[in-house]
């Protein structure tokens, strides 16, 4: 088997390529990556010197490119990953996200079609999208699969477009595909733009934690293995042209996480109860603000057994641990470009 994973570099992707690589020692694991800032080698550097491991820089923007990349491999499968994931970038340039999110995907869709050429047996296009696409929940109810799209943000647009192109291309060339729709990751190599990496900094640091509005909204925080988990299975048993829900039954509000995130650093730093709380401030609301998202898993679990496999205080606590030793790799990413960044976002 030849799989191109698209995002490898990134957050999840790189979760995703070290489990693929590590347990599947037979199949060659091809890691497309345009190496934006939201990628990062680093990230993979234990598994880079897998004889089962291939890196590939380029953009899945670039048709030429990704037509070529595809005739000479002939690839089995792909898992789509890559993508501006960032709501905050996406209010200040919608059209980095409608290149990359949909175009890109259409790119990689016509390049799958073209090579797989009607012969369909034993391929399959899995387009890993997120909950954003439903838009946003009042107090009750969860997301499942037949809640209508409702995106509220140019990045939801933009991926949800993307999820209809990919069940067009099911429905219109019989293109085999699956979408996973998953909710908020968290855990290693997560990019300090996000709210728990950027507060784990922002408290190393000492520096506000900045929470937008009454931080009342509300999200479902999934570990991003177990979401690593749900793709090896959802990729190897999910049946074609369906779409599954992932989600962590774990729902925050945005205060009650960061107050639980302070006691942690507190303790692991050695700092006295409640220093990291009085870094709260509570900020300019992000426009559009999708007030809750809710997963329910019921069909991943009931079809395909999955559930989520550590409890959020073991995963917080595990992902604290994480970011306090790898020191280096926190260093690296928040240099540069990001100080821009941050000025521009919070200052
Ligand atoms: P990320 O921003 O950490 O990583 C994205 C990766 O894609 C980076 O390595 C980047 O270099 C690469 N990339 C970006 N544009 C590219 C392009 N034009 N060509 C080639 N590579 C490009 O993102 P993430 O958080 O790991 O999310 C991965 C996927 O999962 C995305 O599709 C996202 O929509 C989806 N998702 C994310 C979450 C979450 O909580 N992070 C939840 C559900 C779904
Ligand atoms: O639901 C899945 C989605 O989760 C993914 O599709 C996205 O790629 C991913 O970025 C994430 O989107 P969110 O917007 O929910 O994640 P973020 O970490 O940016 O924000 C989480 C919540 O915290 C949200 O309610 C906004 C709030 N927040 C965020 C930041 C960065 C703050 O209060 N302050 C901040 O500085």
């Amino acid at each position: 088997m030849k799989i191109l994973i698209t995002g490898g570099a990134g957050f999840i992707g790189s979760h995703v390529i070290r489990r693929f690589v590590q347990n599947y020692p037979n199949y060659h694991i091809y890691n497309l990556d345009a190496l934006t800032y939201a990628g990062n080698l680093e990230n993979l550097k234990d598994i880079e010197n897998f004889p089962n491991y291939h890196f590939v820089k380029g953009n899945i923007v670039d048709e030429d490119f990704i037509i070529t990349l595809f005739d000479e491999n002939n690839f089995d499968g792909v898992i789509h990953l890559a993508a501006e994931s960032h709501v905050d970038r996406s209010i200040e340039d919608p059209l980095a996200f409608v290149r990359t999110n949909i175009i890109g995907t259409v790119n990689l869709l016509n390049a799958a079609k073209k090579i797989w050429n009607d012969d369909f047996v034993g391929k399959r296009f899995y387009h890993v999208s997120t909950d954003e696409v439903y838009g946003s929940l009042g107090q009750e109810g969860l997301f499942t699969e037949e809640t209508s799209y409702n995106p509220n943000s140019p990045y939801s647009a933009s991926k949800a477009s993307s999820d209809h192109f990919v069940r067009a291309y099911g429905e219109t060339y019989k293109l085999p595909f699956v979408i996973t729709n998953c909710s908020n990751n968290y855990g290693p190599f997560h990019f300090p733009e996000k709210l728990i990496p950027l507060f784990i900094n922002n408290i190393i640091h000492n520096k506000p934690l900045p929470v937008y509005g009454d931080g009342k909204y509300t999200r479902d925080w999934l570990f991003v293995e177990d979401h690593a988990r749900a793709i090896d299975l959802v990729f190897h048993k999910g049946a074609n042209h369906q779409t599954y829900n992932v989600g962590g039954f774990n729902e925050w509000q945005n205060i009650d996480l960061v107050k639980l995130l302070c006691k942690v650093m507190d303790k692991k730093l050695d700092r006295k109860d409640g220093t990291s709380e009085n870094l709260i401030t509570y900020v300019r609301n992000r426009p559009g603000h999708d007030l809750r998202y809710a997963i329910d898993a019921t069909k991943i679990n009931k079809e395909l057994g999955w559930e989520p496999s550590v409890t959020f205080e073991e995963g917080l606590e595990l992902t604290v641990d994480w970011y306090l030793s790898n020191s280096d790799w926190l260093n690296h990413v928040t240099s540069g470009d990001y100080k821009e960044y941050y000025k521009k976002m919070y200052s």
